[in-house]
């Protein structure tokens, strides 16, 4: 484990922002992660040195320098660890890249993660926010995971309820924000999946490829062919997804909306709620397509802010807050940011 002075994140968060970490270094093991923490002990001013642990820098915001130790997590490796007649558990160490967990389950035919396709990003972070697309969420595949608990030095197992899951939420963002550094994740996954193509525009994908007999392969393709329809590729266009959250509103908010605008997009949560569609929100504001200098809001989805080039961090949350204001005024709703500021 060799810690770094003075290293550009640019390749290493999809916004592409060029600041730099005062020290980064990689761990590959438990050991090397202990290695690390020891020279941020070391290297503490008056206590203090902050840490960021980074896995794909799909869902971060750098708007300054980060003084401190970034930590790159680089943990590998994919097993099946169990196995009963319902279910297989699947365990993944925290650097493997999302997707090619996806991969894997999809060739040895588990079902469960193939709504949850193309998903930038690592697998240490998919439950910090609970990643969710077309239909799935990722607490319906959890089944536990393991974190160090970095004052106490120690590993801790976490199961579902303790994750405290919610619509981009988990504990971790939240009561033990900064205290955790998650290692692996096991998913539960069913052995007869039940295909998950209630989200509208899979079956109509999947009509258009001509479709006939689905498997969680053609499930697969037809997200990965939605997504790369309307969401920019971050190797070409700077972005993190979806920038803001999609609102839940009262039942009060939602009707006051809707008798102005019948188009309002949203979903009935249960009697009293309803969740907005943000993108809808922000394109009826004008937005969509808009840009300043090299920051801009998506041409084809309003909800993800781009950088084009050499947009700072402040240019993107200065025109976020642009954009909550807009919100905030026309329909009295605000917007929440989904994206880590850092
Ligand atoms: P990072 O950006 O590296 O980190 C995110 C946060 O988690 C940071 O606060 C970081 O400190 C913390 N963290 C990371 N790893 C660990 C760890 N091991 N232990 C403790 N803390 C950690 N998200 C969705 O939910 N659904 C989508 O459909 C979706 N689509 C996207 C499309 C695009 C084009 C892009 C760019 C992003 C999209 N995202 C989506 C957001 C993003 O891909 C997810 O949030 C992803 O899980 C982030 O993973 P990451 O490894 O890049 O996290
Ligand atoms: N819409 C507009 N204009 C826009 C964008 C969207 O009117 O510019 C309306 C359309 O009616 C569209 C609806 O909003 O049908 C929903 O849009 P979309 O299917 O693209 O999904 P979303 O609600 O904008 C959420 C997630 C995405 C996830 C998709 C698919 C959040 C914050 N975002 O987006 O996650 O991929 O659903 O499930 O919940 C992310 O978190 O980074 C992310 C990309």
């Amino acid at each position: 484990m060799q810690v770094h002075q003075n290293i550009s994140l640019k390749k290493y968060n999809t916004f592409g922002m060029a600041v730099t970490a005062k020290h980064f270094a990689s761990f590959g093991s438990l050991d090397e992660l202990e290695e690390a923490l020891h020279f941020r002990r070391d290297n503490a001013i008056k206590g203090i040195l902050p840490l960021m642990i980074l896995g794909g820098g799909s869902n971060v915001l750098f708007t300054k320098d980060f003084d401190g130790l970034v930590l790159k997590n680089e943990l590998l490796g994919i097993e099946l660890t169990k196995e009963d007649p319902d279910y297989v558990y699947i365990k993944a160490n925290a650097g493997e890249v999302w997707h090619n967990l996806v991969e894997y389950c999809i060739s040895n035919n588990y079902p469960g993660l193939e709504n949850l396709s193309l998903i930038p990003g690592n697998v240490g972070a998919s439950p910090m926010q609970n990643i969710g697309a077309y239909g799935v969420e990722l607490k319906d595949v959890f089944y536990e995971l393991e974190a160090y608990n970095i004052e106490e030095r120690v590993v801790e197992t976490f199961s579902i309820d303790e994750c405290n899951f919610g619509y981009r939420e988990s504990v971790f963002k939240n009561k033990y924000k900064g205290k955790y550094i998650i290692l692996n994740v096991t998913y539960r996954l069913r052995k007869k999946g039940v295909f998950n193509t209630q989200y509208g525009a899979i079956n109509v994908e999947l009509e258009r490829m001509g479709i006939k007999e689905v498997t969680i392969r053609h499930i697969s393709n037809a997200i990965i062919n939605i997504r790369t329809s309307k969401l920019p590729n971050p190797k070409v266009i700077g972005n993190a997804g979806s920038f803001f959250k999609n609102p839940q509103v009262s039942k009060f908010t939602w009707h006051v909306i809707w008798e102005q605008y019948p188009d309002v997009v949203a979903h009935q949560l249960d009697d009293m709620n309803y969740k907005l569609a943000a993108g809808w929100l922000i394109e009826k504001c004008g937005w969509k397509g808009f840009r300043k200098g090299d920051a801009g809001c998506h041409e084809k989805q309003a909800l993800v802010l781009v950088n084009y080039g050499t947009a700072k961090g402040e240019d993107i949350l200065n025109l976020s807050d642009e954009i909550i204001a807009s919100v905030e005024r026309k329909f009295g709703v605000k917007l929440e940011k989904e994206v880590n500021i850092v």
